[in-house]
């Protein structure tokens, strides 16, 4: 089950009894990754959004974990820091931070309705090493609180993501201009994050190509093959990527997919996403393109989603309006398919 954020944790982001239920429902999934989850106040931009970073939020995950683990499933933490699409509501009037110095398009889900973003500052060379921190230390927390795993979400426009594509990384130093310096961040944060929690509790989420969130590159298959080469070299627990289909929630790309490009050198297990249904899913791992596939919608309206699959049940559409809702409604009141 692909990370899906769901807006039920409570406003000071500390985890709710329903999210525990709620995963509980799911774990037949096998393994869960967790909605995008805060690393820390800074990087934290939605309202209702889980994080880890205080004792109160960790506590909060052992009632989800160890739901799902009674439920004989397996979750890891999704680590998040949105980078520039933070509004200064969430970071008292603070700037966002980015690679550098852009203003992210569209607008921000805050406690007062949407938002424009505000103008990101880059990140100073010397915060790095802070932010590498936060990382490792919210790895650190969601073991401690009973996730199998972290994924570290370097993907959809976010923190990383905005170091990665030369379309919002304009800065002059080691972390800028040739590939080998932009997947800079992503390697420290990774290696920070093994040295942690171990390579094979570490996973990575990358989205390869199409411009999300206003991020974007000039090159996608040579900065992407290049940073799964390189997460390649870790030994980690699996690579998973997005990669736009015609019906992905950021619409359709016409770039070509980078993800076979990634297969042939990213060695260990490889998870594909984004728009699968079970035929599809089931000929990319026939084929040998993909060691799984994680479905994210789907699970929305379909907690037992595998064993709808396994005998050819109709799937259940489900209420976009309850996404991002609180509250059960569109959560946890959808019935398991009978038999
Ligand atoms: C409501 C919603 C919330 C999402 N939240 C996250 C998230 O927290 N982290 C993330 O990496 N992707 C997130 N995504 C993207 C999904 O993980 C997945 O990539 C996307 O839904 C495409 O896969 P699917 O076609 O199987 O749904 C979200 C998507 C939706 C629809």
């Amino acid at each position: 089950m692909g990370p899906l954020t769901r807006g039920r944790a409570t406003r000071d982001h500390v985890l709710t009894p329903l999210m525990a239920e709620y995963h509980a429902q799911r774990a037949s999934a096998g393994l869960i990754i967790s909605e995008s989850t805060g690393i820390s106040r800074q990087g934290l931009g939605m309202p209702f959004a889980p994080c880890l970073w205080s004792e109160e939020q960790v506590e909060g995950w052992k009632q989800v974990t160890a739901a799902v683990h009674g439920a004989g499933g397996r979750i890891f933490s999704q680590l998040w820091h949105r980078g520039r699409l933070v509004n200064p509501d969430f970071v008292v009037g603070a700037q966002p931070v980015s690679a550098s110095v852009t203003t992210a398009p569209d607008h921000a889900h805050t406690y007062n309705g949407e938002k424009p973003y505000a103008q990101a500052r880059a990140l100073r060379i010397d915060e790095l090493p802070g932010l590498i921190q936060d990382y490792r230390l919210a790895a650190r927390y969601a073991i401690d609180a009973g996730f199998d795993g972290v994924q570290v979400h370097d993907a959809n426009g976010y923190l990383i993501n905005q170091f990665l594509r030369d379309g919002s990384n304009h800065r002059r130093n080691e972390y800028s201009g040739r590939v080998g310096n932009r997947i800079r961040l992503l390697r420290e944060v990774t290696e920070a994050v093994v040295a942690e929690v171990g390579a094979g509790r570490t996973a990575v989420r990358l989205s390869p190509n199409g411009a999300i969130q206003g991020v974007d590159d000039s090159d996608p298959e040579t900065l992407f093959v290049a940073a799964a080469a390189c997460m390649g070299s870790m030994g980690l627990a699996f690579l998973a990527l997005r990669e736009p289909e015609p019906h992905g929630t950021f619409g359709t790309s016409n770039v070509a997919p980078v993800a076979p490009g990634i297969r042939k050198v990213f060695t260990g297990p490889l998870v594909l996403n984004s728009g699968y249904e079970a035929p599809r899913a089931q000929a990319a791992l026939d084929d040998g393109r993909a060691d799984a596939i994680a479905f994210g919608r789907a699970f929305r309206a379909n907690p037992d989603h595998p064993h709808r699959i396994q005998d050819h049940l109709a799937l259940t559409e489900g209420n976009v309006a309850t996404w991002y809702k609180q509250g059960p409604k569109g959560y946890v009141d959808y019935a398991r398919a009978p038999g």
